[in-house]
């Protein structure tokens, strides 16, 4: 039975898990005092490129011995540089649980040809996460982007580990707890949760992070922009704002915005928590209603930043189809926008919670998703 639209609308519809909305105080305007038209290597773009670094450590609350570079390519380009320079050494372990984890294990088995364990999880799971030996390098995504499947904690890594942990944490950071002690090299992309923009990656390193680059030379070629080291040295002038390349002082200036922004909302605790507030108005909804599910099985795994939903009435005859025309409806109505499910993904819907969405819109939305599926139900042919 179809329902009457809702009186009110979100005042933000982008519920997009990438590029992710923008911090509620963004405005063009304050990006006026970006260095542009200048040499990122003069002072006064090195120092803003070093602000960046160290807000970023503070904000995360990274401890001091470990390296934070800003790196090409967004955060497949952190996680490649990671995998291109470190992999080989040892035994490799990839988890993965869905489509960006999958992507890092062609990597590793079919470019860097690495005769890796592999484990993976179908959408929805996570792998056995006690099965991991530590004395191998594991690769892992903190948070699965496309199923909206996390690990629920760094518990069930050891932390005596001869192994290093290499984490895609790009949808985790700023919006979940990240053990440091427990992961040695961690990337992420500003495009994500602090809704800045891409083109650069982060890439933290650890103390054995850094020992491992400085005492291992993989056997394959590494490209200008992949290196990290020089002379059997790491460069460390990459950690201090001397980037390999040319950065986008624009993103630059926006990212420290955005870092400002989340000091204004109580840091990282503010913004976990605005993200929490946000997947609970989504989990709620889920549970108060019979003809949608989160993808994700386990609570304990669930997303706070990308949840992936299901819809599980039987009256519907293509899901696929289904999802995309409700997806379709929502957009149309501009009441939430790019919130069909990963192309790779299990049919359904994926709705950004990250923190600088604000609980408000999620919950405005909400009764339109409600409206869209029983608008829905019947138009289907
Ligand atoms: C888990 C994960 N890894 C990697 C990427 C790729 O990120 P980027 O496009 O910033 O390189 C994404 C993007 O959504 C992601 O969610």
């Amino acid at each position: 039975m179809a329902i009457a639209q809702p009186a009110a609308r979100p005042a933000n519809p982008r519920f997009s898990s990438g590029p992710c909305a923008k911090p509620p105080v963004f405005d063009l305007v304050k990006l006026s005092g970006a260095p542009l038209g200048r040499s990122h290597r003069a002072a006064v773009g090195k120092d803003k490129l070093l602000a960046a670094i160290e807000g970023t450590r503070e904000l995360l609350n990274i401890p001091a011995d470990y390296k934070i570079g800003i790196v090409p390519a967004s955060d497949t380009g952190a996680v490649e540089m990671a995998m291109w320079n470190l992999l080989g050494e040892r035994k490799v372990e990839m988890l993965a649980w869905e489509s960006f984890g999958a992507g890092w294990v062609t990597d590793v088995v079919k470019q860097l040809k690495i005769d890796a364990e592999v484990k993976t999880a179908d959408y929805g799971l996570i792998v056995d996460l006690a099965s991991v030996d530590f004395a191998n390098d594991v690769v892992f995504t903190w948070n699965g982007t496309t199923s909206g499947v996390r690990v629920p904690n760094g518990d069930w890594i050891a932390a005596d580990r001869a192994g290093l942990t290499i984490c895609d944490a790009t949808s985790a950071a700023f919006a979940q707890d990240l053990p440091w002690d427990k992961l040695d090299v961690t990337t992420f992309s500003w495009q994500k949760v602090l809704g800045g923009e891409a083109a650069h990656g982060m890439i933290i390193l650890s103390p054995r992070a850094v020992a491992r680059l400085e005492s291992y030379t993989p056997a394959w070629p590494l490209p200008k922009i992949f290196r990290l080291t020089k002379g059997g040295k790491l460069i460390d002038g990459i950690f201090k704002g001397a980037t390999i390349n040319t950065p986008s002082m624009l993103a630059v200036e926006d990212y420290l915005l955005a870092l400002d922004w989340a000091r204004s909302v109580g840091g990282l605790e503010g913004l976990i928590a605005r993200a929490d507030a946000n997947a609970k108005a989504v989990f709620d909804f889920c549970d108060a209603k019979p003809w949608i599910a989160n993808l994700a099985e386990d609570p304990a795994t669930r997303s706070n930043t990308s949840v992936c939903l299901k819809f599980t009435d039987a009256r519907i005859q293509d899901g696929a189809a289904f999802a995309k025309a409700v997806a379709k409806r929502l957009e149309a109505e501009e009441v939430a926008l790019d919130v069909g499910a990963y192309r790779d993904a299990p049919a359904g819907l994926r709705i950004w919670c990250g923190g600088t969405v604000e609980t408000a819109d999620i919950e405005a939305m909400l009764p339109w998703l409600e409206w869209a599926f029983e608008a829905e139900i019947p138009a289907q042919g």
